[in-house]
C-alpha cells in the first residue's frame, strides 16, 4: 500500500512558495527511503540555510505523515550543487508559463477540499462556515462551491442579488461577503437555458475554468473548497489543478461510515491529496437542561480518523441553528457566535489552520540573489 510512488505523488502536493512548482517537479526530492512505517527523504534546496526551509520541511513532514501507514517521517537537507541549480531555474521557468496559462489560485494559497463520500452530512454548512471563521482569524479566505449542479453556497451566505461579474482583464471576479471571496455556479446560472448549457459542460471542465478564469485575489491565504459528494471527477481534477490541495473529510457518527471511509481513502490515494483531517458532523445533541442524545449513533468520526491515521479535527453537534443560518443566509459562526455548533465550528477552523498553517510571507533574499545570479547566466 505503502510505496516510493505514492509518496513521491504526496511530496508532489509540497510547493516551493517562491518558485511556485512542487519540489518533485523541481528536482528537489533526492532520495526516499522506507523502512516499515519510517520514512527519509533526502531534500536538495537551492542554498542550505533558507527561511523556506522550515516552511518545506513542515510541509513534506505533513504531507507525508498524513499517508496512510507512515509512522514517522525524517526529512534531511542538503543543497544543491551549480548544474542541479540551473536546472531547477529551467523547470521553474516551464512551470512559471504553464501556470499562467492554467490557474489564478497563487501557489502560495493553502487549499483545503472539504470531502464526504455522500450528500446530506453537512460539507456545504461546514465549507461555508469554516470560511467564516477563519476569515474571522484575519485570513483572506476563497470559497468555491464546486458543487456545480448542487450548489448551495450563495443561499446559506444570503447573496440573492449579486452575480459574478467579468473584471477589466475579463477575468470573473468573486463575490465577496463578509471577507469571503465566493465563487458559485450558484452566482451565474440565472435561467433553464443557462443551466442546460452548464450541465452540457464536463465537470471537470467547469472547475477548471472556476480556477483559470476567475480573478482570485492574489493574497488569498485560504481557498477553502466546498467539494460535491462522491470521489468522481472533481476530485481528480483538483489534484491535477491544484496539486497543494488537502482534504477534509466529513462524517457522520455512525459507526458504519466505514465504507465511506474506504472510498474516501481510495480516492485521497488515487488523487494523492493527503487527508489533514476528519470533522464529525451532527456529533448529538444536548438540550438546554445539558441532556445529551448521540441521535445518530456515535464513534464514527474517531474510527473513521483511526483508519485514515488521521487526527479527528472536530465534532459539531446537531444544532437547529446551522439549519436556520443556511437557511437565512447568515452563517451560524457569524449570526450565532455562542451556540453550540458556532464555538465547535470555529474550535475545529483553529485547529485547521495550525495543522494547515498559512504560507509564509518572508521571501529568502539570499537565495533570490542566487537564482537571479542563475537566471542571468542562463539568459
Ligand atoms: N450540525 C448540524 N446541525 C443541524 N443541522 C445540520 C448540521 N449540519 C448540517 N445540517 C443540515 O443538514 C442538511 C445538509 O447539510 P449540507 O451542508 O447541505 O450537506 P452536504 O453539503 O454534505 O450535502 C442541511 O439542511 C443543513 O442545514
Ligand atoms: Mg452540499
Amino acid at each position: 500500500m505503502l510505496d516510493r510512488s505514492s509518496i513521491e505523488a504526496a511530496l508532489r502536493g509540497v510547493i516551493d512558495p517562491e518558485l511556485g512548482a512542487d519540489i518533485v517537479e523541481l528536482g528537489m526530492v533526492k532520495g526516499i527511503r522506507m523502512d516499515g512505517g519510517d520514512v527519509t527523504i533526502d531534500i536538495a534546496l537551492t542554498i542550505a540555510a533558507c527561511p523556506m526551509r522550515d516552511q518545506i520541511e513542515s510541509d513534506v513532514v505533513r504531507k507525508v505523515t498524513a499517508m496512510p501507514g507512515v509512522d514517522r517521517v525524517e526529512v534531511r537537507i542538503a543543497a544543491m550543487n551549480q548544474e542541479e541549480r540551473s536546472r531547477l531555474m529551467d523547470r521553474a521557468r516551464h512551470r512559471a508559463r504553464e501556470n499562467a496559462a492554467s490557474t489564478q489560485v497563487s501557489p502560495l494559497t493553502r487549499v483545503i477540499a472539504v470531502s464526504s463520500g455522500k450528500g446530506g452530512v453537512g460539507k456545504s454548512s461546514l465549507s461555508v462556515n469554516l470560511a467564516a471563521a477563519i476569515a474571522d482569524q484575519g485570513f483572506s479566505v476563497g470559497l468555491l462551491d464546486a458543487d456545480i449542479w448542487g450548489f448551495s453556497v450563495p443561499r446559506m451566505l444570503g447573496i440573492t442579488e449579486v452575480r459574478l461579474q467579468a473584471g477589466e482583464d475579463r477575468r470573473i471576479v468573486p463575490v465577496e461577503v463578509d471577507g469571503v471571496h465566493v465563487v458559485s455556479t450558484g452566482l451565474i446560472v440565472e435561467d433553464e437555458q443557462t443551466a442546460l448549457m452548464w450541465r452540457g459542460l464536463m465537470l471537470s471542465k467547469a472547475l477548471e475554468q472556476f480556477l483559470s478564469d476567475v480573478a482570485w485575489p492574489a493574497t488569498l491565504d485560504y481557498l477553502v473548497i466546498d467539494m460535491p459528494p462522491g470521489t468522481g471527477d472533481i476530485q481528480m481534477a483538483l489534484a491535477r489543478l491544484l496539486p497543494q490541495a488537502e482534504l477534509v473529510v466529513v462524517t457522520t457518527p455512525q459507526l458504519a461510515a466505514q465504507k465511506v471511509a474506504a472510498r474516501v481513502a481510495d480516492m485521497a490515494r488515487r488523487s494523492h491529496m493527503p487527508v489533514v483531517g476528519v470533522v464529525e458532523n451532527m456529533s448529538g445533541f444536548t438540550t438546554d437542561e445539558g441532556r445529551h442524545y448521540t441521535l445518530f449513533g456515535a464513534g464514527g468520526g474517531q474510527a473513521l480518523a483511526d483508519d485514515l491515521g488521521v487526527p479527528l479535527i472536530g465534532q459539531i453537534p446537531l444544532d437547529p441553528l446551522v439549519v436556520e443560518g443556511g437557511d437565512e443566509g447568515h452563517p451560524v459562526v457569524r449570526a450565532h457566535p455562542g451556540a453550540p455548533a458556532a464555538t465547535a465550528i470555529a474550535e475545529t477552523a483553529k485547529r485547521l489552520t495550525e495543522l494547515v498553517p498559512p504560507a509564509a510571507d518572508e521571501t529568502c533574499t539570499s537565495r533570490i540573489a542566487i537564482l537571479a545570479e542563475q537566471l542571468a547566466h542562463l539568459g
